[in-house]
């Protein structure tokens, strides 16, 4: 006899249903084999202000070399943009607290450009914060805050107009996708654009392993703390007991591959029970989770991806030690 598939044998339980989608991708990834988390949700207002902690550690280079590349080459930037276009729509994806890009935002006012800036962030908070505090640094700004997921955020209705965009992809975000989703992203990015459109976009690069790997190994501790928080954030919000204690930060760097990946080991066999959605796992001793990726990019990399999914790279910016690079790519 013909078996009924289990979807029909197994009607989803009232609980089931009303799962968040939070919740669910929790219980994806802690069903998987080799078991995951989700790096997007390290952002709860702890995990923002701990990557804020983060950002100002000695071992944490990524933020500084950024901040160099944009105050000291906001003109020629800026430059380069102007020389496509005046007039156009500048959307930010992640913008967070704007510290890098106000440096574009101000540049791009004093060298004369028509703009309108869409920070997008998935931040409530951020947005509030960024339109109460922009246009009292920049009284001439054009902005609209845009709340949501900046992968699917660009369909929003008011960015589909005939303007050019000028997208900003700042801070090496690109870098917690791994090489094949960072290329599925701009593939999409750029459907979502024109021809000529541009994007300015942030490539932590290649580099001495062992600097590499203390970024994500600070001597305080606070990566560790990131990392442990959503552990946290999971007791809070599915009313689990992860014992945090339970758990080891081990990051790893593949000098061959680029890949930067932080996991949480177990340090003991335990049982945890997440019991707002009435499931159990089970962690072996020695048993990861594989937390983050933060993929590193050599210019020539970064070259193929632009080439791969349509974008030709028109200039590159990097800081003194060629340690980051912001590429500026156009849609051909
Ligand atoms: C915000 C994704 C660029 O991967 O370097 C920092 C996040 N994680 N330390 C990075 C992060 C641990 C960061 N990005």
């Amino acid at each position: 006899m013909f078996q009924t598939t289990g979807a029909l044998d197994k009607p989803l339980q009232p609980k089931e249903i009303k799962h968040s989608s939070f919740a669910q991708d929790i219980i994806k990834g802690l069903s998987a084999t080799h078991k995951y988390l989700d790096a997007k949700y390290f952002y709860d207002t702890k995990g923002d202000a701990l990557f804020q902690k983060i950002m100002q550690c000695n071992e944490y280079y990524l933020t500084d070399c950024e901040m160099e590349i944009l105050a000291n080459k906001k003109e020629q930037i800026v430059t380069a943009i102007l020389a496509h276009f005046q007039s156009f729509d500048l959307i930010e994806l992640g913008a967070g607290d704007a510290t890098k890009s106000i440096h574009l935002l101000s540049e791009l006012l004093q060298q004369g450009a028509d703009y309108t800036y869409y920070p997008i962030d998935i931040s409530h908070n951020v947005i509030a914060h960024l339109e109460e505090k922009l246009p009292s640094l920049l009284p001439n700004i054009k902005m609209h805050g845009l709340h949501g997921e900046y992968a699917t955020m660009l369909d929003n209705p008011t960015l589909s107009n005939d303007r050019p965009k000028v997208i900003l992809f700042l801070g090496a975000n690109i870098g917690n996708s791994t090489v094949e989703e960072a290329l599925a992203f701009c593939r999409n990015l750029k459907k979502n654009l024109r021809k000529g459109d541009l994007l300015l976009i942030g490539f932590d690069l290649r580099k001495d392993p062992h600097i590499i790997l203390n970024a994500y190994n600070d001597s305080k501790g606070y990566t560790k703390a990131f990392n442990l928080n959503l552990l946290q954030r999971i007791n809070h919000e599915l009313n689990a007991n992860f014992q945090i204690n339970n758990f080891e930060h081990y990051p790893i760097y593949n000098p061959q591959t680029g890949s930067c990946k932080s996991y949480l080991i177990s340090k003991v066999r335990q049982e945890v029970i997440l019991k707002e959605i009435d499931f159990t796992i089970l962690l072996d001793a020695h048993e990861a989770i594989f937390m983050e990726i933060s993929q590193k990019y050599s210019p020539e990399e970064i070259l193929r991806l632009a080439k791969q999914s349509g974008f030709k790279e028109t200039n590159q910016f990097l800081d003194q030690n060629k340690w980051f690079q912001d590429s500026l790519w156009m849609v051909e």
